[in-house]
């Protein structure tokens, strides 16, 4: 049986007319930038967020780096973030000048270590950004009450986690801001490059609005120095033909996983997902944790399981980030969980008896180890 991590097509299949529909009546309208379909998603993407506004925007990476430039985040500043993240989080921060200072994460959850912000901490420190890792929030009430002592910003990197929730919270309304990616595999993904900022600050948002928009007041008028961060009509009309379908793939992904919790939790040798108090994790992916990553891997490829790394190699000792000097060691969580992470398939509308493959042929590979 081939099973691949991830199948866009099967969950596009049953709304492939509704999509060319939409994406039609973009085309007959002429209209691709800046108009109807964009207002309307960001209404109802808001709405999906409990939140105020919405600013859609041409990436994740993008939303990241418009909101740090909207709360007035550059040069000189110091933003403190996790280094097991995609590297977008940390471009984001370079991109407006300042700069990311790194703190470790919990072995059980991979996200941030709120224990371990008040030494990062320094005079320079303007923001911190917790990752909400595969589909889980962070542990948000100590990272705001510690960012409010020290009167930082936080923005939520909520890339992998459309819809999820902490503490009956949905993420987007937790703190000042929450960034989300539209990369086609996410959640909720667009055809193409696409990303959100979502805010119940007004002032925000109307700055958010200008700087995506080249920093204009009006068609020639430009009050802010901006970038084209737009989001497109195409983009917009596929993501809210997708947003409707958004609550009912979350729950599928969240069966699914629980499927494999049930089935592979006490396989000797894996560690199944751990989920915080309060925390509705949505599973954009599904990682477990084994010390024989590697040949587990192997095993399942050689049975035509695919299986993903997400991340092989902490941002800090990435290349592009050498000039860090951040040494092997200087964060050992990460460093571990990069060594030992594994994503199994899922996707929403995933074959129940897929899941059961998966999990069996897994359990069969670590039962020899
Ligand atoms: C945690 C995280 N942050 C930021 C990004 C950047 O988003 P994008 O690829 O849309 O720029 C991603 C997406 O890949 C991500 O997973």
């Amino acid at each position: 049986m081939i099973i691949p991590l991830m199948d866009l097509k099967a969950q596009h299949a049953a709304i492939e007319a509704e999509i060319k529909e939409a994406i039609n009546s973009v085309i007959s309208r002429g209209h691709f930038i800046s108009g109807e379909e964009v207002a309307l998603f960001e209404e109802e993407y808001a709405s999906f967020c409990d939140a105020r506004y919405a600013v859609g925007v041409s990436s994740g990476t993008d939303a990241l780096y418009l909101a740090l430039k909207a709360m007035g985040i550059g040069s000189g500043d110091e933003v403190i973030t996790v280094p097991f993240t995609f590297v977008g989080t940390a471009a984001a921060i370079t991109l407006t000048g300042a700069r990311p200072v790194f703190v470790d994460i919990l072995p059980d959850t991979f996200n941030m270590n709120p224990g371990l912000l008040e030494e990062a901490i320094s005079s320079r420190t303007a923001a911190i950004i917790p990752i909400h890792l595969y589909g889980q929030p962070a542990d948000m009430d100590p990272i705001n009450s510690i960012a409010k002592r020290h009167g930082l910003e936080v923005l939520e990197d909520a890339a992998q986690a459309h819809g999820a929730e902490y503490k009956g919270i949905r993420v987007g309304g937790i703190s000042r801001a929450a960034c989300f990616s539209f990369y086609p595999s996410k959640n909720l993904g667009a055809m193409g490059d696409a990303g959100a900022v979502v805010t119940n600050d007004k002032d925000l948002y109307e700055t958010l609005k200008s700087l995506r928009n080249h920093g204009r007041n009006s068609w020639n008028e430009h009050g802010l120095e901006g970038v084209n961060g737009r989001m497109d009509e195409i983009q917009a009309a596929v993501l809210r033909v997708k947003l409707r379908r958004l609550e009912h793939w979350n729950q599928q992904r969240r069966e699914n996983a629980e499927i494999y919790n049930r089935l592979l939790k006490d396989v000797p040798g894996i560690i199944t997902p751990h989920c915080i108090e309060g925390a509705k994790h949505v599973y954009h992916l599904y990682v477990v944790r084994a010390n024989t990553r590697d040949t587990l891997k192997d095993r399942l490829a050689e049975e035509g399981v695919s299986t993903g790394i997400y991340y092989t190699l902490p941002v800090h000792r990435q290349k592009a980030y050498q000039y860090l000097n951040m040494e092997e060691g200087s964060f050992p969580i990460s460093e571990g969980a990069a060594r030992q992470v594994m994503s199994l398939p899922l996707w929403p509308g995933m074959k129940v008896d897929f899941v059961e493959h998966v999990a069996e042929r897994l359990k069969a590979a670590a039962e020899t180890l």
